[in-house]
């Protein structure tokens, strides 16, 4: 059976098996798997889509192998305590969470799991029946535990122990209890110098600080690991090799229109790739061509990007000399950040215009773009980094639509489309 293309491409799957194809990240890669060598907590930050989850995954996969890792794919309404239960679970315990009414007075010292009305809530777990064969030569106490508090250190010993990685990702969605409890536990996790209980966080930001709280006990195991866009070596290190596993040949000036194409997005390279050489396969060719690679942007843009191309046209305006609306989303969508402020968009603006423009032409615009009359292409992001409320953020409100904003912007969309329908 030859390699199918599904085998090697993977678009919206983490690229970490056998035959996928991966491109290497790096410095950025470099520095992580270091990090994580050196028993820091990597912060894996950067825009939606660059690659911080594959890249996570790509260098957690020894522990994936050995059934020692726990991702958390969202922290969206967690608490630590469902973290730690999942931790728990997975190493053998069976987990039963206890509420007792708060009958603190004071001087305990210890700080609960986020407290809901005047409960707390606290881990119980015990081994359970079909992991307790593996613990009879384990100590009796870590066989029942009782988890008070976040900063707790025997959930910590009983990671080490089990060499566990604790990946947590998509963390800007983290509410603020979930925040206040992993910095207590980080801080404990700090203390102890772990050596095979490794933890990596990652999430949607320009700035590491808005994903955790950066503290005096934590800030010196913290390691930010920003991640960018690929560039164009790193989306050949995908296209070339991939479509030589599959046996299918391709040309430089090809490789290149779909470097071109995917704007620093692999997910868009994952996708065309995939595309073209199912078509070159099912045509029964060794190599892929041009018109399949046309064929694979109009695919792409009807299933994925149709919706967003629909968005962006009826936002920005078709008439007019400055066309501010259009400026500020192609300022945004150039932009690595992910939330930009008006002093932002003024420099940007007058960059792009050879003039300068004063924020009170943009604001405007800039509001109406939030207005459901142009489809609230964009929101307010009120102190995104947590502290304060310093300035006011303007952010996308769907993320994935920067990358095509620069398609569009790139590619003649109908043209091509035309040009794809007159052939078939
Ligand atoms: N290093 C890489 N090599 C090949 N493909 C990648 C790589 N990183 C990401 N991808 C592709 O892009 C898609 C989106 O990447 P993902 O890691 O989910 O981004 P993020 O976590 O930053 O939002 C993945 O599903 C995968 O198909
Ligand atoms: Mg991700």
């Amino acid at each position: 059976m030859p390699i199918a293309p599904i085998d090697v491409f993977v678009p919206g799957r983490f690229p970490t098996g056998q035959l996928n194809a991966y491109a290497h990240r790096g410095a950025t890669q470099r520095e992580l798997e270091s990090a994580l060598s050196r028993g820091f907590v990597p912060v894996v930050f950067g825009s939606y889509g660059v690659g911080k989850s594959s890249l996570a995954m790509y260098c957690a996969a020894s522990w994936a192998e050995k059934s020692k890792l726990v991702y958390i794919p969202s922290v969206y309404r967690l608490s630590l305590r469902a973290i730690l239960e999942r931790v728990l679970e997975h190493l053998g315990y069976e987990v039963t969470v206890e509420r007792v009414a708060e009958t603190r007075r004071g001087g305990s010292g210890e700080v609960g799991f986020a407290a809901k009305g005047n409960v707390f809530t606290f881990l119980k777990a015990s081994v359970s029946g079909k992991a307790a064969r593996d613990w009879e030569k384990g100590d009796q106490e870590s066989r029942e535990l009782v988890i008070k508090s976040p900063s707790d250190v025997r959930i910590i010993e009983i990671c080490e122990a089990g060499g566990i990685f604790l990946m947590i990702d998509e963390l800007h969605r983290a509410s603020a209890p979930l925040s206040r409890d992993l910095s207590a536990f980080l801080k404990s996790y700090a203390n102890m110098n772990c050596k095979r209980f490794k933890i990596c966080l990652l999430g949607t930001e320009d700035d590491a600080s808005g994903l955790v709280i950066m503290d005096q006990g934590i800030d010196r195991v913290l390691q930010e690991i920003p991640v960018e866009p690929i560039s164009r070596k790193e989306a050949e290190s995908i296209i070339e090799p991939g479509m030589k596993r599959l046996g299918l040949g391709i040309s430089k000036a090809l490789v290149e229109r779909i470097c071109i194409a995917s704007v620093g997005s692999p997910f868009i390279v994952q996708y065309l790739c995939l595309e073209m050489a199912e078509l070159a396969r099912a045509e029964g060719l060794g190599a892929v061509t041009n018109g399949h690679f046309e064929l694979a942007l109009v695919t792409y843009i009807k299933r994925k990007a149709q919706r967003a191309i629909r968005a962006y046209r009826s936002a920005i305006e078709t008439v007019g000399a400055k066309r501010y609306r259009k400026q500020i989303l192609l300022a945004m969508a150039k932009s690595d950040d992910e939330y930009v402020t008006m002093d932002f968009l003024v420099e940007k603006v007058s960059e792009q215009l050879g003039e300068d423009i004063p924020s009170t032409a943009l604001s405007g615009p800039l509001r109406e773009l939030k207005e459901a009359r142009y489809g609230r292409i964009l929101k307010d992001v009120e102190n995104p980094m947590g502290i304060g409320r310093l300035y006011n953020y303007s952010a996308f409100s769907d993320p994935s639509i920067k990358a095509v904003i620069r398609l569009v912007e790139r590619i003649d969309v109908d043209l091509l489309e035309k040009k794809v329908e007159s052939r078939s």
